[in-house]
């Protein structure tokens, strides 16, 4: 039977009774994509081929360092079961440059931003120009390896054994380190200090089963994240996953400042001006949603995912908010969201290393500027639909949901003429008078689209 990937229930990967396609496709698909791989510790390498025979050998001597998404699974359940650890995670993307690169044709691949490249999407989703970006980014990418776990470790060791591959015709263009941040409670947060990482979507049942809730269903059918790999041998029982990857600087200061600057505009005091970031966000800094509460919940343990924006036209969360432009959630007709299959598997991890606490209250001076920020990292099964729908259809458009809403505070791009109003109090009737909106914080320094193959395609080359 082919594997159903539009199947209307979560997929029971450890059943007994998975048919042989859908074992084929689990013991063929990276892992990182279906669930998150931990990657507290990450190197992502970028790869440029000088030879495409020499390049595929390499990435064909990458696979015994790999696992499939299956081995993966099962990782994570004897860990859950006897907390015996994983192994590292490998995981290999290539660009449209690099399959050409590697004598591919890439007239099989459907989606149109990965068969442009991110470079040449820069006027689509107002990015920097290609000039602006770090240099390891404006030459020609042709794979990227991704290395990561929960210690520096085994990473640095997996590192040199996949540096030893490499063939001198190949060189490393630049090297991306990721190392997961978290609060005093341990939570994953990025730097502007907010939990991050929360809501996804789900789609495997014991994940699903995990999850319980009313207002907002986190299942999705495998259709969100597999795409047939259209060079593995069997490409209906062969999936990859395009990955978007972009480094996304954060100048922590500016948002901090932004922060207060719009308390003040608002009026808020004491224990109210955390409204203003939460306003931004959709979540107060330990996650708790604005759409549930006013103020942040005492442990904010578990962090809270159960919630729509039905019956809150933005009183309580704006509808600026970046959570709710980058997923409306809006459950009318079954939910735009769902209704348009926007949403990701978001797989970042954030960069660079502080000495202040980003979760505390210290003021904006004693915050950085730059250096650090979020490898904004995502599985998608159509990167036009997805990701860059997301960022261009909603966050860059100041239009959405509806006129005079705004970018997206967080990630949106493009100039931020339109001025806008804040309820002056949580679940309040009163709007703010019209203002301007904050400055953007979020600088993209370069990125790129891959298609993470099947692992029968590797062993293919
Ligand atoms: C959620 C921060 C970039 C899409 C979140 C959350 C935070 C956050 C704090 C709430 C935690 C959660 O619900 O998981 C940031 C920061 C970014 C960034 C600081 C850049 C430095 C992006 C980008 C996109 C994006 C580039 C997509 C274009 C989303 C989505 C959610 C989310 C879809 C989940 C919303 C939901 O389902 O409620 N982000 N983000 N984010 N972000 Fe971002």
């Amino acid at each position: 039977m082919p594997v159903d990937l539009t199947n209307g229930k979560p997929l029971a990967w450890d059943s007994a009774k998975l048919d042989a396609d859908t074992k084929a496709m689990l013991d063929n698909l990276q892992p990182n994509i279906l669930q998150a791989h931990v990657r507290e510790s990450m190197s992502l390498l970028l790869v440029q081929f000088g030879d495409g025979a020499d390049g595929r050998r390499f990435l064909r001597a990458l696979v015994p360092l790999m696992k499939s998404a299956r081995k993966h699974l099962e990782e994570v359940r004897d860990f859950n079961r006897s907390k015996k650890r994983g192994t590292p995670y490998v995981g290999v993307g290539i660009s449209k440059l690099g399959y050409l690169k590697l004598g591919e044709s890439t007239t099989k691949f459907t989606d149109n931003a990965f068969k442009s490249g991110m470079k040449r999407r820069k006027d689509t989703l107002s990015d920097p120009a290609v000039g602006a970006w770090e240099k390891h980014y404006q030459g020609e990418i042709h794979a990227i390896v991704l290395i990561g776990d929960a210690t520096p470790e085994p990473v640095a060791a997996t590192r040199t054994r996949v540096l030893a591959l490499l063939p001198k015709t190949a060189k490393i263009l630049g090297e991306e380190k990721g190392e997961g941040l978290r609060d005093a409670q341990g939570r994953g947060i990025e730097h502007f200090g907010y939990v991050d990482g929360r809501s996804q979507p789900l789609f495997l049942a014991d994940q699903v089963a995990a999850e319980p809730g009313t207002n907002w269903n986190p299942f999705f059918p495998l259709s969100h994240v597999l795409a047939a790999d259209p060079l593995a041998p069997h490409p209906s029982r062969h999936f990859g996953s395009y990955l978007v990857l972009r480094k996304l600087e954060q100048n922590v200061r500016a948002f901090r400042e932004a922060e207060e600057a719009l308390a003040d505009a608002l009026g808020f005091t004491g224990d109210d001006r955390p409204l203003a970031g939460a306003m931004l966000v959709g979540r107060f800094r330990n996650g708790t949603p604005l759409r549930l509460h006013g103020r942040p919940s005492a442990d904010g343990h578990p962090v809270q995912n159960d919630f729509s924006y039905r019956d809150d036209p933005g009183a309580r969360c704006p509808v600026s908010a970046h959570i709710r432009k980058a997923n409306p959630r809006d459950s009318r007709d079954g939910g735009l969201e769902r209704a348009l299959g926007v949403m990701m598997a978001r797989r970042g991890q954030t960069y660079g290393r502080r000495t202040d606490k980003p979760w505390d209250d210290a003021p904006p001076a004693t915050r950085p500027t730059g250096g650090v920020g979020l490898l904004f990292m995502a599985f998608n099964s159509s990167l036009q639909a997805q990701f860059e729908f997301t960022q261009q259809t909603w966050a860059d458009n100041p239009d959405f949901p509806a006129g005079k809403t705004g970018h997206d505070p967080v990630i949106g791009q493009g100039e931020r003429e339109v001025k806008v109003r804040f309820p002056t109090a949580w679940d309040g009737k009163k709007l703010s008078a019209p203002q301007k909106q904050v400055p953007q914080t979020v600088t993209m320094k370069g990125g790129e689209y891959f298609f993470m193959p099947s692992l029968a395609y590797l062993k293919s080359l």
